[in-house]
């Protein structure tokens, strides 16, 4: 039986990923290279060194610029992103979502966070919810970026968990192969086309039930 939920933090707990596209687009504006929100979904879940490359790759501009030039301009997208972020509270919690932590505590379930984000704790700090999780993984701590699973096992590790018996959340394509390939059920926050190979997919936050989800589980 399931023993523990791991949350993915923007677009998931709170809608960070929209400051995060704001802020990309920002800097693909002073480079030269717009970009819709469609291009932005292969953004999401994605570190910040490797969302420059895409950015630039799109550009055709990925050998314009030195590494340490690339650096400089990560360094700007951040800087755009924690201007979005100054103001954030637990008013910017998504609907449902501490119902949905209230629901998986109560049932004595463990949970747990990985985030591609450097700045997961500033971000969960500034929403009031740190005291829900259990443990915490974020960018700082992990080699590879999703798709790859290694955040979502490093949580299910650090929470004493088999990754088979853990359920993960997810708002981001990325992301759910991350899950999958971490060999979790992957519930997904989002619109089908993009999420299609999650197992179970929801349209918005207010609609995530543990009951619901573990009708849907069989470990
Ligand atoms: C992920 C977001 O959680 O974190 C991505 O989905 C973002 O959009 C990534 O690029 C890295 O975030 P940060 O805060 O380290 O730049
Ligand atoms: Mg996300």
């Amino acid at each position: 039986t399931i023993e523990a939920v791991i949350f993915d933090l923007d677009g998931v707990i709170t809608d960070t990923a929209e400051y995060h596209y704001l802020a990309w687009k920002q800097l693909g504006e002073e480079l030269g290279i717009p970009f819709d929100r469609e291009f932005n979904e292969t953004l999401k879940g994605v570190s910040r060194t490797e969302s420059l490359e895409r950015i630039l790759t799109l550009g055709g501009k990925q050998d314009d610029f030195t590494p340490e030039e690339k650096d400089g301009l990560a360094q700007k997208k951040n800087e755009h992103y924690v201007e979005l972020i100054q103001h954030i509270s637990s008013d910017d919690l998504l609907p449902g979502i501490v119902s949905f932590l209230d629901e998986i505590k109560e049932a004595g379930l463990k949970i747990g966070m990985a985030s591609a984000s450097k700045n997961a704790f500033a971000v969960v700090d500034a929403l009031g919810v740190r005291h829900y999780f259990d443990h915490i993984v974020d960018a700082a701590t992990v080699a590879q970026s999703k798709p790859h699973p290694e955040v979502f096992l490093k949580a299910a590790s650090a929470l004493g968990v088999k990754p088979e018996l853990a359920i993960g959340v997810e708002d981001a394509a990325a992301g759910v192969t991350a899950i999958k390939a971490a060999n979790m059920f992957a519930v997904a926050v989002g619109e089908e086309s993009m999420l299609g190979h999650a197992d179970l997919i929801v349209a918005s936050t207010d609609e995530l039930s543990l009951e619901r989800i573990l009708e849907r589980v069989h470990v």
